[in-house]
């Protein structure tokens, strides 16, 4: 019988992090104009759990995309990978990711799982549960965050890191060649990305997708707020912010902001900074990016990276693309 072994998690940021980060981005996003915050402060423990509410959600209709196309290809991917380690990053609750472990089970080749998020809670719970129904998988998550923290990638063996849900598009292209650049850096000629995208598709749907009626969006949006109230001591004033979600035809994004209803003097002692925001003035909170099959294999092969495979579901809405880190890298 496999003994289960206790997932190991190692914490990458420093215990100031949330603080000392958000410090930074707040006086760069919030302190210029137009306003911006940086995406990765919308998942302390509140923010994760409003995000598995979105993937429920039936107007959202990555996660169920990506799911299905999963299910009918994970063998393949499993195979053609050739990996023994897992490597997931933004894992979040590693839920569709269960469809690969079972593909990696059945062929006796994966040693090893290591989920890469900054949502430390969410993360040592996922650990935990996939330790425990994976007994023969070595279970190494890592608290960090995948734009700063590639570097501590476990090495040896055959690696594949699956990068899910579509969160590569909520980089702006400048941060996706960086991190692309990063990730091939970190992998060996033969190790392999499996990378999931949304695709563009009619303004409806995408709108209907985030900016749902029952308002889940919105106030995972809004909770970007709450974070900065309570690590800087600020004072925002969550109820006099409106939500607004438009699709941005010429760079194919989805563009996420929220806008002040009145005008609002607002104090971030934290961060030392107080702001002045005009009624009407919008803060933006996330992008989320939306791609054509050519513009990814161009994104990757830039990085170094050859498209192996491109997989995509019945409708054409998700896809998910199986690339290797080539032996030479292009020039950057
Ligand atoms: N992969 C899951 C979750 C996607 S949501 C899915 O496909 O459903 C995005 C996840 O990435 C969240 O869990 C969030 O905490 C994490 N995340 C966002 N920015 C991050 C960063 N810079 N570093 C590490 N994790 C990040
Ligand atoms: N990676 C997800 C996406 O781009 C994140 C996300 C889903 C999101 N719904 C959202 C971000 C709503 C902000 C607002 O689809």
């Amino acid at each position: 019988m496999t003994r289960v072994k206790e997932p190991v998690v190692s914490v990458h940021l420093p215990s100031d992090w949330a603080a000392s980060g958000l410090v930074q981005d707040v006086r760069r996003g919030l302190g210029a104009q137009p306003r911006s915050l940086p995406p990765k402060w919308l998942y302390d423990d509140r923010g994760s759990e409003l995000f598995d509410l979105i993937t429920r959600l039936p107007e959202y209709y990555p996660t169920e995309a990506e799911r299905s196309i999963l299910h009918a290809h994970a063998d393949r991917i499993a195979l053609l990978s050739g990996a023994t380690t897992l490597v997931e990053l933004g894992s979040g609750t590693s839920d569709k990711t269960r469809i690969l472990l079972d593909a990696f089970a059945a062929t006796g080749q994966l040693q090893r799982f290591v989920p890469v998020d900054v949502s430390e809670g969410t993360l040592r719970g996922a650990a935990e549960q996939i330790s425990a129904a994976y007994p023969g998988v070595q279970v190494e998550a890592l608290v960090g965050d995948f734009t700063l923290h590639l570097g501590h990638l476990p090495t040896g063996g055959r690696r594949m890191v699956a990068f899910l849900g579509g969160t590569i598009g909520n980089l702006y292209v400048e941060e996706r060649a960086a991190f692309l650049g990063a990730l091939a850096d970190s992998l060996a000629p033969g190790d392999s990305l499996l990378l999931g995208t949304d695709l563009v598709k009619s303004a409806d749907r995408l709108i209907a997708a985030y900016d749902d009626p029952r308002g889940v969006t919105a106030e995972f949006v809004g909770n970007s707020l709450r974070v900065v109230n309570r690590e800087l001591g600020a004072d925002f004033d969550l109820d006099a912010f409106g939500y607004v979600a438009f699709w941005d035809p010429l760079m194919e994004r989805m563009d996420l902001r929220l806008r002040a209803e009145v005008p609002q003097h607002v104090r971030i002692p934290g961060a030392g900074l107080e702001i002045d925001l005009a009624a009407g003035e919008e803060i933006r909170v996330e992008i989320s990016t939306k791609f054509r099959p050519e513009g990814v294999r161009a994104e990757l092969a830039a990085a170094g990276f050859h498209v192996e495979e491109v997989f995509t579901d019945v409708a054409g809405d998700f896809a998910l693309t199986l690339a290797t880190r080539t032996g030479v890298p292009a020039a950057r």
